[in-house]
């Protein structure tokens, strides 16, 4: 008797460290997060996103963990690079994507944003790369792939068939178990989403099952019962504050 409250004291001790760990694991990654928001040479609009993209705990829904290696599709003008960069710490590494398109949008300004970010290596961590997804050379190799506020537009323009070519090279890209993170501005049935830059969510969920993923929870944590989906997602007062889903998604083992 005496042994088994002997085990029993010991197994909960061990509980309690192994979950106090756990903790300051993650009070670890949000306080790097949170001293990289207020950090110098962000880009001049980050601050402007920071509230209405909730970057740790975002982090934290979509499992980021110190010292993974991350591949952040469509990388743009870097705001989720940098943020990734502080989250999975100096051990971890950050793949910025963005693919050819990008010098030629907007007269190359986010390909100019995101090598201002990264300039005089102020992102050790980060490396960043002009490649199409189809060409991307990782296989089997990233823990978790991030796509933010892009699928709309593959989807929008190129189809079905676009976005699950971009899928697919994506879960080539992570190994085994590896998480696949979208998010992504919702829009509703019978809309214009292309013109509004919008996606159904349960197009989403859609083409994550088609490309080969597995469904593992969506999330509410961007969410505006304001946005009535009916407008642009550019529309003043509406910018940086749409309606947004996060789905998590895993490649199976
Ligand atoms: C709103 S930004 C998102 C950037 C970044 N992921 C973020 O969350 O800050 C969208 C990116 O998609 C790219 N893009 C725009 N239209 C596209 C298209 N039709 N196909 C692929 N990429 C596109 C742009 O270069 C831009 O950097």
């Amino acid at each position: 008797m005496k042994r088994y409250f002997l085990a029993l004291l010991f197994a909960s001790l061990s509980m309690i460290t192994v979950n106090s760990l756990a903790v300051d694991m993650d009070e670890t990654m949000a306080a790097r997060i949170t001293k990289q928001l207020n950090a110098t040479g962000r880009n001049q609009y980050d601050n402007i996103k920071d509230a209405g993209r909730k970057p740790i705990e975002v982090a934290r829904f979509f499992g980021v963990e110190n010292g993974m290696t991350v591949l952040d599709m469509a990388t743009g003008g870097g705001y989720n690079a940098e943020i990734l960069s502080a989250a999975v710490g100096p051990k971890g590494i950050v793949y910025a994507q963005n693919s050819h398109l990008v010098l030629r949008l907007l007269n190359g300004a986010h390909h100019k944003a995101i090598l201002a970010r990264l300039d005089e290596d102020r992102l050790a961590n980060v490396r960043y790369i002009v490649v199409n997804a189809k060409d991307m050379p990782f296989q089997h190799s990233i823990d978790l792939v991030f796509w933010a506020f892009n699928l709309h537009d593959v989807y929008n323009s190129g189809g079905e068939k676009a976005a699950l070519n971009d899928l697919r090279a994506m879960r080539l890209a992570l190994k085994p178990g590896g998480v696949m993170a979208i998010s992504d501005h919702i829009g509703v049935a019978g809309n214009d989403n292309e013109a509004l830059h919008r996606i159904e969510t349960a197009t989403i969920v859609d083409l994550l099952n088609k490309a080969g993923f597995v469904i593992e929870a969506k999330s509410n944590l961007l969410a505006n019962p304001d946005d009535d989906h009916s407008q642009s997602i550019y529309t003043d007062g509406l910018r940086y504050h749409t309606d947004r889903i996060l789905v998590r998604a895993r490649r199976p083992m």
